[in-house]
């Protein structure tokens, strides 16, 4: 198996399937995933080939862009079969690509280095000056405002009015970026990730400043 021609076939392939998504998981949020993966995976001395594979796919198989989740592992590993990736090598991009998703917190704590990196880098794509494009963005995709001085914080709903609540994009930045910080997994993510927080700190800062005229 060369590695290095997998990795570039696989790029292309994941370039291909995800041009022109519009959900958050477009080609150019895996670009920055995978190179931060690669950095971090450096750093802490994971495995880069494993590493660089399941950022590359990791979105291939989420929920949101198949009609299961059981389909988008398939999609996985039919690709994985086509490039001729050693079988134990794809069981564990596999495994990586399904533990590593958000799901509130609550995800299984992951044992592999391999998962940990790839999670981090996912992660730090959600915060920092990108996280808060990709907040935006995301909230006006959705036809939601940006603040709303007077909204509950979500945290604090049930489960109902959640689901009915069309929270504000500065609401998304207590309901999840500014969690994330306390989730790193590595000493490198968590690194970045406390650079990345306190942008977003300052961010908030200035952004309540103006909205009252007070900056
Ligand atoms: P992932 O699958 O990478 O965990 P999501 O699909 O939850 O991410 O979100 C993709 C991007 O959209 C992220 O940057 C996330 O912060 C942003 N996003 C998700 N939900 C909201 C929301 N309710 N308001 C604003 N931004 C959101
Ligand atoms: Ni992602």
């Amino acid at each position: 198996m060369d590695k290095e021609l997998v990795i570039a076939k696989t790029s292309e392939f994941v370039r291909r399937e995800l041009e022109g998504e519009g959900s958050g998981h477009d080609w150019w949020h895996i670009y920055r995933v995978t190179e931060l993966t690669k950095r971090i995976a450096k750093e802490e001395r994971a495995d880069l080939f494993l590493c660089t594979m399941a950022a590359l796919l990791h979105d291939i198989a989420d929920e949101k862009l198949n009609v299961s989740e059981e389909a988008g592992i398939a999609r996985v590993k039919n690709w994985l079969d086509s490039q001729a990736v050693d079988q134990a090598a794809a069981e564990v991009i596999i495994e990586i690509i399904s533990t590593i998703s958000f799901k509130g917190g609550h995800g299984p704590k992951l044992t592999r280095r391999e998962a940990m990196v790839v999670q981090d880098a996912d992660r730090l794509d959600a915060v920092g000056a990108i996280g808060i494009a990709r907040c935006f963005v995301y909230s006006g995709a959705k036809g939601r405002p940006m603040y709303h001085p007077d909204e509950p914080h979500r945290e604090s709903m049930t489960k109902e009015e959640y689901r009915s609540n069309n929270g504000s994009a500065i609401n998304h930045f207590y309901e999840k970026l500014l969690k994330l910080k306390e989730l790193m997994n590595t000493e490198t993510g968590k690194k970045m990730a406390a650079s990345r927080h306190e942008y977003m700190e300052s961010f908030l800062e200035r952004f309540y400043a103006e909205w009252d005229g007070r900056s």
